[in-house]
């Protein structure tokens, strides 16, 4: 059982016990028996404690031997206390793991092995789980199938583990150790692939959770497009349990009386940035692009008007003048004759105008007067030149130019989401929590959004999108700046980490995330992504060459379960190859004619040990891990085997408001199930 042999054989009956029977018995008659040997008191003596000490390394070999059989077939959940979750300053606490190497290899293919794969359980063992099933209502033979439902080392029929998978891919190591990855090279972003339910966000929320407790107090930002209770519950606990409850900021879609606000156009440094922002959202295939063309062109002048009028851009506004151009123009129009006191042109053309092919009189007048005597108004003044052309479109034309805008803005404001997308003044004025970028990264804030995209799915994309790209743009303009400014309560500290979380992280792609990831990192955000396969950024993002430019700007692979070879190659392409040995047996025996030594035949028997080369992980490893359990490539290619810890949580009664969005979630979250199911 040790490296030194090329072959290692670590499924066979635990022999070493044997031997250690033989010393002890030896031993035992050294100290009852001496003179049978003919030895002395003292030598025997000496004899015996050698003996004694050589049977109990053979039993301490024999131990790890079934320890190593009885870990191969039953891993069982790593459960942490929550409050027990290591915190360290300058890494980040991944789970309990080892380093995989060529070894770890050959250990598990070995268990593929015909002549060892008795030792291993894999099956399901139907009949007995039948029996069980069939008799555990009866008082004392409860008893036995209890201990046949148990992973008990003494049980041959033990049930599968909860955890799916193939358990032996962690037994292959006793030794375990804490494996973290340092913050330096978390900044380069991480990426956590897996499908559905092999731990994604339970990972997010230790780390979420180590994020929170750290000692450098820093931003905390996380993206939840699925709306999970148990994230936004952690998040909670763990702020107040960090002492940091004032600093959290619960902005959620799904909630809004109790989110917090986001002024969706409030933040930007250069006008065309809500714009952009806005537009992003609408399709942009094919000849869908032209007339988000549009969209961007009527929202950018929209916000350009209302910006030189001294009236707030927000997305209430933007809706009111995308249906109502004419309107806008006639508002903007009448400022500037009232700027240049000759209001009266329009009051005169006014008396004359009459309805024309759904144009308003206000309209047909202001149209009258930029055509006639008003037009020296036009020259040097660009917002009232290009509102001018605008509003001199056939209405019929122009509507179809913007039809793609008015759905997105109608939902985005649609109900109760009005107040908190787009707050009115005396509503941020009212004292209820804004969500401001700005402020989270100056003050050192904590923030969750809950994007409940499984509801509400255009709005959700939309919300996250625009939230996701003011973010970056807002950090970047702070890390060029220096985070100590004007804004009172900014902590004077010129450097600081902006931990970015992002679940389902396909949900909130689109174009514009490609420069983001690129920038991203120049503006001290480090990333980490969860999604489920890559396929799924193929989908955001429309193909393969921007699905390839995004995967290849995460430094750190966490591979959970997979059922996706492409996803899987991803981390199995970035391991070296390694050589695996094994073992032939070849037995035969011969005819002679040599009559004189008597001999009728001749037989021999020899083992060859061949090699061959092997990917150090395979797709099929990846495809079979546990849940909970994964494989990383960190800091330049270190590849360890992980378990992620099941966190205990003990977290007590939370406020009524977080109680019942909590229970509001996971009823949303299981009626979806439910749905699908039937
Ligand atoms: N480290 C772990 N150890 C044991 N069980 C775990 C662990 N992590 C998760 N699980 C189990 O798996 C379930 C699903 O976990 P989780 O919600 O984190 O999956 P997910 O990968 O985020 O799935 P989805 O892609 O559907 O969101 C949990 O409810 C829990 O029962
Ligand atoms: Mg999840």
């Amino acid at each position: 059982m040790s490296d030194k042999y090329q072959i290692e054989v670590l499924l066979r009956p635990a022999v070493e016990f044997y031997a250690a029977i033989v010393t002890f018995a030896a031993a035992f008659i050294l100290l009852q028996l001496p003179q049978v040997l003919m030895m002395p008191p003292v030598v025997a003596g000496g004899c015996a404690a050698f003996f004694i000490l050589l049977g109990l390394y053979d039993v301490w070999r024999g131990c790890r031997i079934l320890r190593y059989r009885r870990r191969m077939s039953r891993e069982k959940p790593l459960q942490i206390n929550n409050k027990r979750v290591p915190v360290y300053d300058d890494r980040l606490y991944l789970g309990e793991g080892f380093e995989w190497g060529q070894k770890h290899t050959q250990r598990y293919i070995d268990t593929f092995d015909n002549q060892y794969k008795h030792y291993i359980k894999r099956e399901e063992y139907y009949t007995v789980r039948k029996i069980e099933k069939g008799l555990k209502k009866l008082p004392v033979i409860k008893l036995l199938t209890r201990f046949t439902g148990s992973y008990s080392m003494f049980n041959p029929w033990p049930p599968r583990s909860t955890l799916f998978g193939d358990s032996c891919l962690h037994g292959v190591e006793g030794r375990r150790r804490a494996q973290s990855i340092g913050l330096r090279e978390r900044r380069q972003h991480m990426y956590f692939a897996g499908t559905t339910g092999t731990g994604k966000t339970e990972a997010l929320e230790m780390l979420v959770m180590q994020d929170i407790h750290r000692s450098s107090q820093d931003v905390v930002i996380v993206f939840d497009p699925k709306g999970s209770a148990s994230l936004m519950q952690t998040m909670y606990a763990e702020a107040h349990r960090a002492g940091r409850g004032d600093d959290l900021v619960i902005f959620h879609l799904g909630f809004p009386d109790v989110s917090a606000m986001y002024d969706a156009t409030g933040n930007y440094t250069r006008i065309t940035e809500i714009a952009s922002r806005l537009a992003r959202q609408l399709p942009g295939d094919g000849e869908s692009a032209v007339f988000r063309e549009f969209g961007w062109q009527f929202i950018n002048l929209i916000v350009r008007v209302c910006d030189a009028m001294g009236e707030p851009a927000n997305l209430n506004a933007i809706k009111r003048y995308i249906s109502d151009m004419g309107g806008l123009m006639c508002r903007y129009g009448k400022h500037q004759l009232r700027k240049s006191e000759r209001l009266s042109l329009f009051d005169t053309a006014l008396n004359k105008a009459k309805e024309d092919r759904g144009r308003t009189r206000e309209e047909v007048a202001m149209l009258a007067v930029l055509a006639g005597e008003g037009s020296d108004l036009l020259d040097g003044n660009d917002i009232l030149r290009d509102l001018y052309e605008t509003a001199r479109m056939d209405p019929g034309y122009y509507r179809k130019l913007v039809a793609s805008v008015r759905p997105l803005l109608d939902k985005m404001t649609s109900g109760q989401l009005d107040l908190i997308m787009s707050p009115s003044t005396e509503a941020i004025k009212s004292g209820r929590q804004l969500l401001d970028w700005e402020q989270v990264i100056r003050r050192r804030q904590i923030v969750y959004v809950g994007l409940d995209a499984m509801a509400e799915h255009m709005v959700a994309q939309a919300t996250g999108k625009a939230m996701l790209s003011d973010l970056v743009a807002t950090a970047s303009r702070i890390y060029k700046e220096g985070v100590l400014g004007d804004i009172p309560g900014g902590i004077p500290d010129e450097s600081f980490n902006v931990w970015l979380h992002m679940d389902e992280v396909d949900a909130l792609m689109g174009d514009e995330f490609i420069p983001m990831v690129n920038k991203i990192r120049g503006a001290g955000v480090g990333v980490a992504a969860y999604s489920q396969t890559v396929q799924d950024f193929e989908v955001a993002l429309g193909n393969r060459a921007k699905r390839d430019v995004v995967t290849s700007n995460f430094n750190s692979l966490v591979m959970f379960r997979i059922k996706n070879t492409e996803t899987a190659s991803l981390l199995t392409d970035q391991v070296p190859k390694v050589k695996t040995v094994s073992m032939i047996n070849i037995t035969q025996a011969r005819d002679t004619d040599n009559m004189l030594d008597g001999s009728v035949f001749v037989s021999s028997n020899e083992d060859r040990v061949t090699s061959v080369e092997t990917d150090m992980i395979t797709p099929n490893m990846v495809m079979s891990l546990p849940t909970g359990h994964a494989f990383a490539s960190i800091e330049g290619g270190r590849i360890i085997k992980l378990n992620f810890p099941w966190r205990v949580r003990n977290y007590g009664d939370f406020p009524d408001s977080i109680r019942q969005m909590g229970d509001a979630m996971r009823r949303r979250y299981q009626s979806r199930a439910e749905w699908y199911d039937a």
